[in-house]
């Protein structure tokens, strides 16, 4: 790993700025000076330091955001915002990709990670991580529609949802639950029932809640209550 690209994901700013540090010669990598930002370090097994702070290398990093409407769960598109565009410099360095896929429209938790395990096992269909929406629709909900996501959907394709779940808030908005994450899965459940999703929030993924703190496009890093979650996740089978 470049020298540049390390102190950078500590947080130590841009590419440009860390350049900077490195030519004042305040930078050393096992005890000795290094001042090119081409250098290659191995970061699990150098002691790298920026005058007295040592850098403590991050392999993998987990951040939770709330994403907004009009933006793609991609890492990268030519034309579209992406949720990766929304990271600050600092995370933009770990090369970050989203685990799982939200429509553009919907908003919510999404977790971002550049642990590919993680998302595989997260997103296995064996694994039945649980997903919690709220949804908007456009006509009244009842025991007859709670019923039916209990038993399970025929969708547009002939395939049969996993039962799910449908706790009715109030007439026209519900808490859906989903172990499964098929494309456009709410909307095309609703719509079976003659429904139409007006819009759709998660607010959980495996037992992580969105914390309703972050505005929409904001982010932060998991805490260890959150990492526990995930290292469950990780060590079962
Ligand atoms: N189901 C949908 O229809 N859309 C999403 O974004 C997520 C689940």
């Amino acid at each position: 790993m470049r020298i540049d690209k390390l102190i950078s994901q500590y947080g130590f700013g841009s590419r440009k700025e860390v350049k900077a540090i490195l030519k004042h010669g305040v930078v050393s990598v096992d005890g000795e000076v290094v001042t090119n930002p081409q250098t290659r370090v191995n970061p699990e097994t150098s002691v790298v330091y920026v005058g007295d702070v040592l850098i403590e290398y991050e392999k993998y990093v987990y951040v939770m955001m709330n994403k907004p409407a009009g933006v793609i769960s991609a890492s990268y598109d030519d034309e579209e915002t992406t949720v990766c565009d929304l990271l600050d410099e600092k995370h933009q360095w770990f090369d970050l990709f989203p685990v799982g896929r939200l429509d553009k429209d919907t908003t919510g938790l999404i977790i971002l990670t550049n642990d590919g395990g993680f998302a595989h096992r997260a997103l296995s269909p064996k694994k039945h991580v649980e997903k919690v929406y709220l949804a908007q629709v456009d006509s009244e909900l009842g025991q007859k529609e709670a019923r039916a996501f209990e038993n399970g959907i025929t969708l547009d394709d002939g395939y049969r949802t996993m039962p799910a779940g449908l706790e009715i808030l109030n007439d026209k908005m519900a808490r859906v639950i989903i172990k499964e994450g098929k494309f456009h899965q709410i909307k095309r459940m609703f719509e079976a029932l003659g429904v139409n999703v007006i819009w759709l929030k998660r607010t959980a993924f495996a037992g992580i809640d969105l914390d309703e703190g972050l505005a929409p496009g904001e982010f932060r890093r998991l805490s260890q209550d959150e990492m526990n979650i995930i290292v469950n996740l990780l060590s079962k089978d």
